[in-house]
């Protein structure tokens, strides 16, 4: 199997923005696209909480470990940001609608 060095994650909610971090935490690159930038705000916010949290845990340096993960991590509303990743997950709301719509 190809080496998997880029991501795409869409949805940057509570699955998105999990799955985001483990991503970025293994060394990939990750593209992060939600439908409007409040909401990739939000997800960041959530794994930077959780990347300080773990950091501080494992008494590493909090900042370190953000500016780490924030330098993995490009969050956008443009889907087109996905063409040139090796892996895309979808974690997008549970609708079958929304869901088929994506695809
Ligand atoms: N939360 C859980 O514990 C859990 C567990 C297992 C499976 N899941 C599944 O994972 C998926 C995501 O769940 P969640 O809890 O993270 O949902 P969530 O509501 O927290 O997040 C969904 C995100 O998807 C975004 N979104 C919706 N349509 C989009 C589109 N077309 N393009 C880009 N982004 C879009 C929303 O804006 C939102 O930020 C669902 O299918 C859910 O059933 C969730």
């Amino acid at each position: 199997m190809p080496e998997i060095r880029n991501v795409g994650v869409i949805g940057a909610g509570t699955m998105g923005n999990g799955i985001a971090q483990v991503f970025a935490a293994s060394g990939r690159d990750v593209v992060l696209v939600d439908l409007e930038q409040s909401f990739l705000d939000r997800g960041v916010a959530s794994m930077t909480k959780s990347v300080r949290k773990m950091a501080e845990k494992g008494g590493k340096d909090p900042a370190a470990a953000e500016s780490e993960l924030k330098s993995k991590i490009r969050a956008t509303t443009d889907i087109e940001a996905l063409s040139s990743v090796d892996l895309a997950v979808e974690a997008i709301v549970e609708s079958r609608d929304a869901k088929l719509d994506l695809f």
